[in-house]
């Protein structure tokens, strides 16, 4: 197996540059002024493996680098998303956890958004989520969860001590993790006969649809397909069963993966995949075209904000998301454009956003005098936070929104 960041990590081949974003800290990373001269740097490069089909980062920092006792991002904290891991745990309970002694397996578990439902009903759960600090909070909660990485090794730990899982499951984490070998064959030494792993992300199909750029930032080395995604489990036995498109993050998408033969195919998986080849998923061409619209995204925006700058309007912008990262770092915006980022999330609030250094101030203070524009960094919770920012609407406000394409609205 050939190493470095120009092989792809599923099938070896080389990979082709499909979009440079130039250099990018940790999107999670939120510093103090203290620590500005030691921040880290990476390459964020965009790569297409011609061979599979996988989209993947090609440099990738270190593990340690983002998921540590201090990670930055509670799952908590959407109302909207807490509701949609309700339903998906209902389905799950509903689906593959009918027979006694059920055992489910999460990883990525965060602070219990999803695990708490199982653990609520009474059933055998198991998370797994290496961020202690996040960890910890579902442990509070009296959720199982161990602070580890997972991978093969930790699955035949599990198996040992717990059995094998009827259901196994992740929500935005299988693209988190670059040995994705690993975390398959434990997958495979994890399930039981008849059981699934059901996991979602965000969508490649969405990302090139909607220019939805800043989903590509260190956390996600992955940008999955059908098409990528039948290829890598069948390279371990297992196959693609059935796959449903889903409204969260802009535009994931949850694949129900089965032992080879167990589980009949949906329709639903043959269509995908004759969409995507409708997209151009299989063709270099189609990120050249990625590339042109993110840099065409990157120029409107800009000059939008220099426009309002120059007359005097004042812009703050709304959520400082991982997301936010890539799209203040690749397109330059830094103080000047954007007074501060407003967050609802404690430990981010009083430090500076990563790379690009802008404030992160408490939601309060978009609140105590309202800005003539916010740029909606969050604009995968759009709905959420439109619906319940009324007042600034009614004072005047209006919102910044730069996918699918950079507008005004309100
Ligand atoms: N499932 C939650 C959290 C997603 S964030 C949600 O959808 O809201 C991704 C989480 O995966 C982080 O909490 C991170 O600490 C965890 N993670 C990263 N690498 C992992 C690995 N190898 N095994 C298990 N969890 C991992
Ligand atoms: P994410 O898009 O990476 O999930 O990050 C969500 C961030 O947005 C998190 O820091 C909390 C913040 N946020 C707000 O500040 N206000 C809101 O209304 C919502 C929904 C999120
Ligand atoms: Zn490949």
């Amino acid at each position: 197996m050939k190493n470095g960041d120009n092989y792809c990590r599923v099938c070896n081949a080389e990979l082709k540059l499909a979009v440079p974003f130039g250099k990018m800290p940790i999107a999670n990373g939120y510093l103090t002024k203290d620590d500005f001269d030691k921040e880290y740097f990476f390459e964020l490069q965009l790569g297409f493996c011609p061979n599979c089909y996988m989209v993947q980062l090609m440099t990738q920092p270190d593990r340690e680098k983002m998921f540590h006792e201090n990670y930055a991002f509670f799952s908590s904290t959407s109302a909207r998303m807490a509701a949609h891991f309700k339903e998906f745990a209902d389905l799950v309970i509903k689906g593959y956890l009918q027979s006694a002694n059920s055992f489910v397996v999460e990883i990525g578990s965060n602070d219990g958004i999803m695990l708490q439902h199982f653990a609520n009903s009474g059933i055998r759960h198991l998370g797994i989520e290496p961020s202690a600090n996040v960890a910890q909070v579902a442990i509070d909660k009296g959720i199982r969860t161990i602070t580890r990485f997972f991978d093969e090794q930790l699955a035949g730990e599990i198996v040992e001590e717990y059995g094998q899982a009827n259901a196994f499951l992740g929500a935005n984490v299988m693209c988190h993790i670059p040995y994705l070998h690993s975390v398959v064959a434990g997958v495979n030494i994890l399930l039981k006969p008849e059981g699934v792993l059901i996991f979602e992300d965000p969508y490649l199909g969405d990302i090139l649809e909607k220019t939805s750029y800043d989903q590509i930032y260190d956390e996600h080395a992955f940008y999955f397909s059908v098409t990528s995604t039948s290829y890598l489990f069948e390279q371990h036995g297992l196959e693609v069963v059935d796959v449903q498109p889903q409204n969260v993050h802009g535009g994931s998408m949850r694949y129900v993966i089965a032992h080879q033969g167990a589980r009949p195919v949906s329709i639903a998986v043959v269509a995908q995949r004759a969409k995507e080849d409708a997209l151009g998923l299989r063709n270099a061409e189609t990120f050249e075209g990625l590339r042109k619209n993110i840099e065409h995204s990157r120029d409107a925006l800009l000059n939008l904000l220099r426009n309002l700058k120059q007359n005097g309007k004042r812009v703050v912008g709304y959520a400082a998301t991982s997301k936010s990262t890539t799209v203040t770092n690749y397109c330059g915006i830094t103080s000047d454009l954007v007074e501060f980022i407003s967050d609802t999330t404690p430990i981010k609030q009083g430090k500076y956003s990563p790379g690009a250094h802008i404030p992160i101030r408490p939601y309060a203070e978009f609140q105590a005098r309202y800005p003539d524009y916010a740029l909606l960094f969050g604009w995968n919770h759009a709905e959420e936070i439109i619906a319940k920012e009324q007042q600034f609407k009614a004072a005047g406000g209006k919102w910044i929104v730069y996918v699918p394409k950079v507008q005004v609205v309100g």
